[in-house]
């Protein structure tokens, strides 16, 4: 559980970074630790980011969206100018694992509701609690922002998040239509009560 979640008002310098060790047995059995970072992100992750969006989209989406659709959204959505952009305008935060990026999160705030717009690991590393130690640290930004609720959509076929959401204590709300490099996408929308 990340520290900083733990409802006080810290400044951004404050929730720049969380560092946080695991004992890992790997194959050979032997101990090792391996530290796992929250970080803001940087210019210098922006391949990174990439590289996990291009192997975690083919994996999740590829009973909802065809590989053309999903080549093309992340041609323009996770272009080095979006994620520039993104940089500057909102919340992007890399999770570090024995010194890769494997997992991101991305935040912003609009009208004091804050938006979750994607939260993505490497299909290798679901499943270990990483998208909760994610989670946990993007809590603790939105707190410190006055944010009193959290809104995300999900895509309807998208069940291991719609549960990842439900244990994190989402509430499911209404469905709603749009699109994805021109096909039809059904997306569910989840709201967070912020100290509810
Ligand atoms: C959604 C996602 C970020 C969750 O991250 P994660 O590191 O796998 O999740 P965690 O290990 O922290 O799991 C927390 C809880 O979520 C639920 N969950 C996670 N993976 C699950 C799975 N495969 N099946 C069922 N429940 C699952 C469980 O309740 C789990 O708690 P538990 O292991 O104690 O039962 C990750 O699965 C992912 O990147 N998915 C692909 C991208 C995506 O769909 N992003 C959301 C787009 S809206």
């Amino acid at each position: 559980m990340c520290p900083l979640a733990n409802g006080f008002a810290l400044p951004r310098s404050v929730l720049a970074s969380y560092t946080e060790a695991e004992e890992n047995n790997g194959e050979t059995g032997v101990c090792l630790q391996v530290y796992s970072t929250v970080r803001v992100a940087t210019p210098s992750d922006i391949e990174w980011v990439q590289k996990v969006a291009a192997e975690t989209w083919h994996a999740t989406y590829a009973d909802i969206l065809s590989p053309s659709a999903i080549d093309n959204f992340l041609k323009w959505a996770y272009s080095e100018y979006s994620l520039r952009q993104t940089l500057n305008s909102a919340g992007l935060w890399v999770l570090e694992r024995a010194g890769e990026v494997v997992g991101y999160i991305r935040l912003s705030v609009r009208d004091s509701v804050g938006q979750l717009g994607a939260i993505y690991v490497l299909p290798s590393l679901q499943r270990q609690g990483l998208g909760h130690k994610l989670w946990s640290c993007a809590l603790a930004w939105f707190e410190a922002r006055g944010v009193v609720q959290v809104e995300l959509t999900v895509a309807e076929g998208n069940h291991i998040a719609q549960a990842f959401y439900k244990k994190l204590g989402f509430e499911a709300g209404e469905l709603k239509r749009s699109s994805l490099s021109g096909e039809p996408l059904v997306e569910r929308i989840y709201r967070y009560v912020v100290g509810g």
